[in-house]
């Protein structure tokens, strides 16, 4: 098995660079600039990048000039997608910055009565409701999702750490940055300011879908796969919905959710997904990696993850003819800034053709 160290310094990618962070679980956003300098050279015009997260890689293949469809399980996740990848044109102007920030005479009050002394204050909650209404007043999708967008990442940089799993007191996490200071309002109308200019059309058309990546349908329709699955954790547990039920809740108003009363931070029911379990991962690689045999792959992987390298290399073997890998130095960074861990593994991205 051949691994090169990739020693070249990555060319600045100023548009995808742009892309915000949403201090996502295992978010590509820094290795950004390495995997476009890996990509360049691989022919390919349409691309699926099948776990989209955070949408990164995602925007990174719509400024590459790719006819992109992103994909994840998350609802959450493919609004990001659908409002900065999919979408080519909308924006949302001043007319509806006015009515989405307008009083709502039928707005519900579900997000002020379940998240109450869990997440943000009385008038934060208060600011959701009513946002969320007045977005679903909008018939264009591109602008639901465009402002549901934003209404996200406002969730994600008002709370400490940007994870929903503790409530309460959060005064530990409160080190006076502005982010907590400032309200839900400024930070939504903040955001739109910054979403509005990462709108651009490519030339292409490009979708968002929000499947389980073995429903996918059509899988040889791609020239390229970009996979990117959670790892199975060493300790603790690589739960989405664990950390980002808020954000999965609120992009659909929580309709059709089971809600966990009984746990302290009214989660949601987690998702199964074959790639969090040391029994299923191997076999769901091996099922994925034939899935989408007549394209070519790109899996991202990290030498915390199991199954090792080696394992990873010899499956994809089995349904393509060339394997190779690139592999880079990177720090996960986790915890608050008072304490922060750092944890330094290997990225690998392995390439078969
Ligand atoms: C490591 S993250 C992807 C990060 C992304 N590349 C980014 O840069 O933000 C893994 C993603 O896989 C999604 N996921 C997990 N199992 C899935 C499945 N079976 N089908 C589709 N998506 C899945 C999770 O919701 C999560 O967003």
């Amino acid at each position: 098995m051949e691994v090169q160290q990739t020693l070249f310094e990555n060319p600045p990618i100023e548009r995808a660079g742009q892309y915000p962070r949403f201090r996502y679980m295992g978010s590509k956003h820094k290795l950004l600039s390495w995997i476009s300098h890996a990509l360049k050279d691989l022919s390919f015009e349409t691309a699926l990048d099948g776990f989209s997260g955070s949408g990164a890689v995602s925007y990174l293949l719509k400024t590459m000039g790719k006819s992109v469809t992103s994909n994840d399980f998350l609802h959450f996740s493919h609004i990001l997608t659908r409002a900065t990848v999919e979408n080519n044109h909308i924006t949302l102007d001043d007319k509806d910055m006015e009515s989405l920030l307008t009083p709502h005479s039928g707005r519900k009050d579900f997000i002020q009565k379940t998240f109450k002394g869990i997440f943000f204050t009385p008038e934060d909650l208060l600011f959701l409701d009513n946002t969320y209404a007045q977005i679903s007043e909008f018939s264009n999708p591109y602008k639901k999702s465009l402002a549901l967008t934003c209404l996200i990442r406002a969730c994600v940089k008002k709370q400490p750490r940007g994870v929903f799993t503790v409530s309460g007191d959060l005064s530990n996490y409160n080190d006076g940055r502005r982010d907590l200071r400032i309200s839900m309002k400024q930070h939504f109308t903040e955001q739109i300011n910054l979403f509005n200019e990462l709108i651009f059309d490519n030339g292409h058309t490009h979708y968002s879908i929000n499947q389980d990546i073995f429903a996918i349908e059509n899988p040889e329709a791609y020239d390229l796969v970009y996979l990117d699955p959670p790892y199975v954790p060493r300790s603790d547990d690589n739960c989405y919905v664990k950390r980002y039920h808020f954000l999965e809740g609120l992009s659909k108003y929580w309709e059709k959710e089971e809600i966990l009363y009984d746990t302290k931070v009214h989660k949601i029911k987690k998702k199964y997904t074959p790639f969090s379990y040391r029994s299923k991962a191997v076999e769901a690689f091996d099922r994925m990696f034939d899935l989408f045999r007549s394209s070519i792959i790109v899996l991202s992987y990290s030498s915390n993850g199991y199954p090792h390298l080696k394992e990873l290399t010899s499956l994809l073997g089995k349904h393509k003819k060339e394997v190779f890998v690139l592999e880079k130095d990177h720090q996960y960074h986790f915890g608050n800034h008072k304490k922060v861990t750092r944890s330094k593994v290997k990225e690998y991205l392995i390439i078969g053709k």
